[in-house]
């Protein structure tokens, strides 16, 4: 059976928390959407780290799930997309919480104009349309759902749907890629080995400073010396981590601070409301940023 219209919203649809890239653009409406049309047509902007694309390529080519493993805000979706692009697949993206289930991501039996139809979840959208299927905090996610994603991540690549008594094999160009990061999660919620010894493992970190100061350019177009002070502010608030900051700035925070800049906001108050306060509550700490900030510009 295949499946003609979802709908889509981005905070919220039949439970799942998808976001959906089309031309380029994420969808901020509601929208109905085919699998085919969740493609990135644009060439989204990323800067390599290291061997990460040659890497993903060649795990797409031999039908391997890959593992994105780092902090965030370090690119990890912005890659995902940029492969999507390159590998010209539709990419389906699932944010996991804590109450997504299996039949969330497989799919379910729902009542429309009193009938009963089967609709697909998101994971079998991307089956069946031989797309990117993107699990974000995938140890966020239900265990049962680890145990859908078995069968699909090892060398049988099938979808079991049981409630709906079908065996879904996947196409080749169809690739699951998940994330997670090891530093947040607990030791309880950690990936177990018999689910991350199927995927082939990427590393991701914030880049080196030449590299992130070309990403604070090229994503803010403030100039060359602000890339620069923004990149070793955050380099100071790196150094902090484990002393008081679960984590440093990441990219993401700099891009912030330098659209900010870039609108004519001081740099100053641009890093207290961009970066220190998105880092921390905590009084003290608030005001040891802040003087990084202020020591820096
Ligand atoms: N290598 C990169 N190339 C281009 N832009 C980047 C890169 N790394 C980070 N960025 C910038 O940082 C922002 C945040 O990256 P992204 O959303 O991909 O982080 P993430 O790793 O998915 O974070 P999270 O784990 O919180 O979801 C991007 O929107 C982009 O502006
Ligand atoms: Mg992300």
């Amino acid at each position: 059976m295949s499946l003609a219209v979802v709908i889509i919203d981005r905070t919220h649809c039949c439970s799942h928390n998808e976001r959906i890239i089309q031309h380029g653009f994420r969808m901020t409406q509601a929208r109905t959407l085919k699998p085919e049309e969740y493609t990135v047509e644009t060439e989204p902007y990323y800067e390599p780290i290291g061997s990460e694309i040659e890497v993903f390529e060649a795990a797409w080519n031999n039908q391997l799930p890959v593992l994105l493993k780092g902090p965030t805000g370090c690119g990890k979706t912005r890659f995902m997309e940029y492969m999507a692009w390159r590998l010209k697949r539709p990419l389906i993206t699932v944010s996991c919480h804590d109450d997504l289930t299996s039949s969330d991501l497989v799919g379910r039996y729902l009542i429309s104009g009193g009938e009963t139809v089967w609709v697909d979840g998101p994971l079998a959208r991307a089956v069946r349309s031989g797309s990117i299927c993107y699990l974000d905090e995938v140890v966020e996610a239900r265990k049962d759902t680890t145990v859908v994603i078995h069968p699909l991540c090892d060398d049988r690549r099938v979808l079991p749907m049981e409630k709906h008594g079908e065996l879904l094999e996947a196409p080749d160009e169809f690739c699951m890629a998940i994330s997670y990061n090891p530093g947040y999660q607990s030791v309880l919620k950690d990936l177990k080995q018999s689910t991350r010894q199927r995927f082939v493992a990427l590393e991701f970190d914030y880049p080196q400073a030449e590299i992130e100061q070309k990403i604070v350019i090229r994503e803010t177009s403030v100039d060359a010396e602000t890339a620069r002070l923004l990149v070793k502010f955050a380099e100071m608030t790196r150094n902090l981590k484990g002393n008081g900051l679960d984590e440093g700035a990441s990219t993401r925070l700099l891009v912030h601070a330098g659209k900010l800049i870039q609108s004519g906001v001081d740099p100053v108050a641009a890093c207290t409301s961009a970066v220190s306060q998105a880092l921390t509550d905590d009084p003290e700490m608030l005001q040891a940023v802040n003087a990084l900030g202020s020591s820096v510009f």
